[in-house]
């Protein structure tokens, strides 16, 4: 093949060869620290679903922090009854309270996750408990004010961290604002 004379060519190829790996890449100790964080958090506790294994319930890693299951339809929730005004589904992913029902958002990075996501987004609901930053109210169970006090270098280590699991394609059902 002719080498391309046009000299714009010959600089944008490997700067085109080179913008997408800088787009998501992290220092490989940010994204150790954000792991640490994660894990620490629990946030696979309610973002991971459970399934039944051979030794009973266990979280399903292969779908890990990916989210209430897609293909998994609830029943409509049962109603507040006394003291007992909320609980959730076996899955540990879905949630009923006075808030309505609220479902564990899929973290992973795929377009039905964190995929179009900016970091600024994702900080901007960490402390706000507005989705993305500036939409509805987060619902409970979401930890979102626990987790605002975080400071701003943990917060991007965890979305560091996030972005660099494996896309897992799961569209979580959208939240359900309280029965009138
Ligand atoms: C006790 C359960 C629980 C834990 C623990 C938890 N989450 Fe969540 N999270 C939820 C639920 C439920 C939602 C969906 C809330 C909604 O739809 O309003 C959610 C939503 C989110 C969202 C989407 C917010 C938005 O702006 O729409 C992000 C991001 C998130 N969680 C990140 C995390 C991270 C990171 C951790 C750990 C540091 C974590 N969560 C721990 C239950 C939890």
């Amino acid at each position: 093949m002719p080498a391309c004379l046009n000299p714009r060519h010959r600089l944008l190829t490997p700067l085109a060869l080179l913008l997408p790996a800088l787009a998501f890449s992290a220092p490989a100790d940010e994204i150790a620290r954000g792991g640490y964080l994660v894990r620490a958090m629990g946030c696979a506790d309610c973002h991971t679903p459970m399934t039944m294994g051979p030794q009973g319930p266990a979280p399903d890693f292969a779908r890990g922090l990916s989210g209430h299951p897609q293909g998994m339809a609830l029943p409509p929730a049962p109603a507040a009854q006394g003291p007992w005004g909320w609980g959730g589904a076996l899955s540990k992913t879905a949630f009923w309270g006075p808030w309505g029902t609220s479902y564990a958002s899929n973290l992973t990075p795929d377009a039905t996750g964190l995929g179009t996501w900016t970091e600024a987004q994702f900080i901007g609901s960490m402390r706000s408990g507005k989705h993305r930053g500036s939409g509805r109210p987060v619902a409970p169970p979401m930890p979102w004010p626990a987790f605002s006090q975080l400071n701003d270098a943990d917060l991007k280590a965890m979305f560091a961290y996030l972005m660099a699991q494996p896309a897992v394609r799961n569209e979580v059902p959208a939240y359900q604002p309280p029965a009138k």
